[in-house]
């Protein structure tokens, strides 16, 4: 674990990494863990991570957990990066892959970050672990806290979560507490209640999720012929899973892994958009959104907590964020589910139509390398799949009928 330093954001002031902490002790900013280089080299130089299969733990010299200490894995990661030539021909751009990271065991990007959070959780020595959720976190922890034979506690804004992660949150057996306000005031809350009630916060302000989540940006080279893409569009809610890629890509960069980075490019629904405010307004601070609002549920977050990260982030990488309307988000759900096969949920494709908006505003060149990362899997959210979707048709059981209803075809 040499290799390691849990560190502040703005202060640099070093934190015990054998005990829990979300925040500076010194100055209330956010924590990241750092690696130093040169041990992390000669770590990956003495062992055959290239010969195992693509996979969060392909990476674990660059993932900071004891080497005695039990992983508990649900095998995720490993997600297909996908060419999508015939939706790339329709919105114009010649190189267009995606990252589907809704293929993960629970059916989003969160198994990344939890496996690590959670093997952390036991390695601390912790009982009872909680976050507050828009859904997919939520369904993801209770899964490994299961594993793991944690107790689970999470905390989700009322109404507003789709059914699916509702299912897995519930059966997983979780204790499922519906918070009558929205994410960022179950956030607070789950902040606020962590130490009292002796709880792991299992949010991505947990720097170790961090840790886990950053190894989607590893594959995305390792599948991309050693490369990193040109462009990296991703969705931005809370803000952890944009600050992860772009650590991991940045890492793989200070290693000589790759000799490049892309330029990020953050996606927020209009109506969920403070680091895209941030943005335009080319201010210092965030202002909140007090009432955030989208169809895209997993992103309608006002006030995320890593905003400082992602910011820093996608300006390191030469990228901005930009805004999508609902309309626009839908459209590329039914695109990528129709012309690629890839059914994700709103949110999941929100990088896409943030990526075919800045194509019609000439804000790409078309023959860029460009990943879009969808972030989680469509079945998650099946009302807004069928509200837009044309009914099944009912006939009699039928030859008769069904030539009649195909046009005699
Ligand atoms: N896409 C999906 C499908 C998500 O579930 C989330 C976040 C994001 C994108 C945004 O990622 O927060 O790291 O910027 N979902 C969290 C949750 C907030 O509670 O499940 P972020």
């Amino acid at each position: 674990m040499a290799q390691f330093e849990l560190r502040c954001i703005e202060c640099g002031k070093s934190h015990d990494m054998a005990r829990p902490a979300y925040a500076c002790s010194k100055c209330g900013n956010l924590l990241e863990v750092r690696i130093d280089i040169a041990a992390a080299k000669n770590a990956l130089g003495r062992s055959e991570w290239k010969k195992r299969p693509i996979s969060v733990w392909r990476y674990k010299e660059l993932i900071p957990v004891d080497s005695k200490t039990k992983i508990h894995s649900l095998n995720e990661g490993g997600t297909p990066l996908l060419k999508c030539s015939r939706l790339g021909e329709r919105i114009g751009v010649r190189n267009l892959k995606i990252k589907f990271d809704g293929t993960n065991p629970t059916g989003s990007f969160k198994d990344r970050g939890m496996t690590v959070g959670i093997t952390k959780a036991v390695e601390l020595g912790m009982k009872t672990v909680t976050c507050a959720s828009t859904g997919n976190t939520s369904a993801s922890l209770a899964a490994y806290a299961g594993l793991a034979g944690l107790r689970c506690v999470v905390l989700i804004p009322e109404g507003k979560v789709a059914l699916g992660k509702l299912a897995q949150a519930m059966m997983h057996g979780a204790l499922v507490v519906s918070v009558k306000g929205n994410f960022d005031q179950a956030l607070d809350l789950v902040m606020k209640a962590s130490e009292k009630l002796g709880m792991y916060v299992l949010n991505s302000v947990n720097p170790f999720r961090i840790e886990g989540q950053k190894t989607a940006a590893y594959e995305v080279c390792d599948q991309n012929d050693g490369r990193p893409p040109e462009y990296l569009y991703i969705p931005v809610g809370n803000g952890g899973n944009s600050a992860a890629y772009w650590k991991g890509f940045a890492e793989y960069e200070s290693l000589g892994i790759v000799s490049n980075h892309p330029v990020v490019r953050g996606i927020q629904a209009e109506g969920a958009a403070p680091v895209a405010n941030l943005f335009e307004s080319n201010a210092k601070e965030l202002v909140p959104v007090k009432k955030p609002d989208t169809v895209a549920t997993a992103i309608r977050i006002g006030n995320p907590a890593n905003w400082k990260k992602t910011v820093r982030a996608i300006k390191e990488s030469g990228g901005y964020a930009s805004v999508v309307s609902d309309e626009e988000i839908l459209e590329a759900q039914k695109s990528l589910a129709k012309y690629e096969g890839i059914f994700a949920e709103p949110a999941g494709a929100a990088a896409l139509a943030g990526l075919a908006k800045d194509v019609r505003l000439g804000k790409i060149d078309r023959s860029a390398d460009v990943v879009c990362v969808s972030t989680g899997h469509g079945l998650k959210d099946p009302d807004i799949a069928i509200a837009q979707s044309v009914q099944p048709a009912t006939i009699e059981a039928s030859m008769k009928a069904l030539e009649e209803l195909l046009g005699g075809q």
